[in-house]
């Protein structure tokens, strides 16, 4: 038995900083899902005797990984309790991205995703449970966020939620939920990515997460997020532009303002993403272009705005913002139809 998905990564409009008890969020958090970085996974099953252990081979771009594999091994071994045919089987994984290593672009959400989806259809065939859409993309989303929290949300079309949100019907911390109800212009919104330098990044998710425990602000930050997340879902759905960047952006600076108040403190920001914001602020100002920025925990700009406006900005990025980019790399992607099984 074989399955190939396809999955993307996203990026998140209201963040997810800060979690407890088995990757559960502090805050509710929201994001795009994009479309041009992707990892697909494919996962081949043969039957073995139960003898209550994992065994799995995984090739990373047709090489054989050992440093993955083991990962992979603990995490296949946590999840043994949602997949009772994973002791009884020979898994073969092999993985590969759209987008080369340590472009600056985080692989964990969409591999992870790719690898839940994979496990899904395994069980999908071999029990012939999780036969409707909606029971076998929550639990691919739950796995998923077990993987790696935010990757539960990559496994939806367009927008996707996570995080219990009084104001939100059927939100979860277990797993992401779709947000369908955006208006078009945000389901073709383009995210083009201000490559400011494309080293690793000098603080993991985990460790910033782990942070968040003894930050002072960490309290009136998740109130926070959790306030942002109601104000972009309505202002996504009334197709309000400059609320939904007005969020983005504040989101964007209070996950760096976070990290540079915890202990210990880390700046991500370099001097060309600040001056790229600066840039991008007045040429809205200038222009009224209905153009934004959300950051990751890490240099890079991600530029958000409107398809209709793609000429204007793409002829802004060349004019001025590339050279403010590493070699002047810049990556084009934007918002997707989400998972794809390919075979
Ligand atoms: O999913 P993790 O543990 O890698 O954390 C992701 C954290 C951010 O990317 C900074 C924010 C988010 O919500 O995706």
């Amino acid at each position: 038995m074989n399955f190939k998905w396809r999955s993307p990564s996203n990026i998140a409009l209201v963040k997810y900083w800060g979690k407890h008890g088995n990757q559960l969020p502090n805050n509710s958090s929201i994001s795009f899902t994009l479309s041009q970085a992707y990892s697909e996974t494919s996962v081949s099953q043969e039957n073995k005797t139960d003898d209550g252990k994992i065994e799995i081979d995984f090739y990373f771009e047709g090489v054989k990984n050992e440093n993955f594999q083991k990962r992979i091994e603990f995490f296949l071994t946590a999840i043994i309790p949602h997949f009772s045919f994973l002791t009884s089987s020979r898994l073969k994984i092999e993985s590969s991205n759209s987008f080369p290593h340590s472009t600056g672009i985080a692989s964990s959400a969409s591999a992870m995703s790719a690898l839940a989806l994979g496990l899904c259809s395994i069980e999908k065939q071999l029990t012939g449970q999780l036969q409707d859409d909606e029971s076998f993309f929550r639990k691919a989303s739950i796995i998923s966020r077990l993987g790696s929290g935010s990757a539960c949300r990559s496994v939806y079309p367009h927008l996707a939620m996570w995080g219990e949100n009084k104001g939100v019907a059927l939100s979860s911390n277990e797993y992401a939920i779709p947000f369908l109800e955006a208006d078009q212009v945000f389901k073709t919104f383009h995210d083009s990515i201000l490559i400011v330098s494309s080293d690793e990044k000098t603080v993991s998710s985990t460790a910033g997460h782990e942070l968040m425990h003894t930050n002072i602000f960490a309290d009136v930050r998740y109130q926070q997020a959790n306030q942002n997340t109601i104000k972009i879902i309505d202002a996504m759905k009334n197709g309000d532009l400059a609320t939904f960047g007005q969020i983005a952006e504040e989101e964007a600076l209070t996950l760096h303002a976070l990290m540079m108040t915890s202990n210990p403190s880390y700046v991500l920001l370099q001097p060309n993403s600040l001056k790229l914001i600066e840039l991008i602020r007045t040429y809205r100002n200038d222009t009224k272009l209905p153009v934004y920025f959300t950051i990751d925990a890490g240099p890079n700009i991600h530029l958000l705005y409107p398809h209709e406006f793609e000429t204007q900005i793409q002829a802004f990025i060349k004019s001025d913002l590339s050279n403010f980019c590493e070699k002047g790399k810049v990556i084009e992607d934007k918002v997707g139809h989400g998972a794809t099984l390919i075979v």
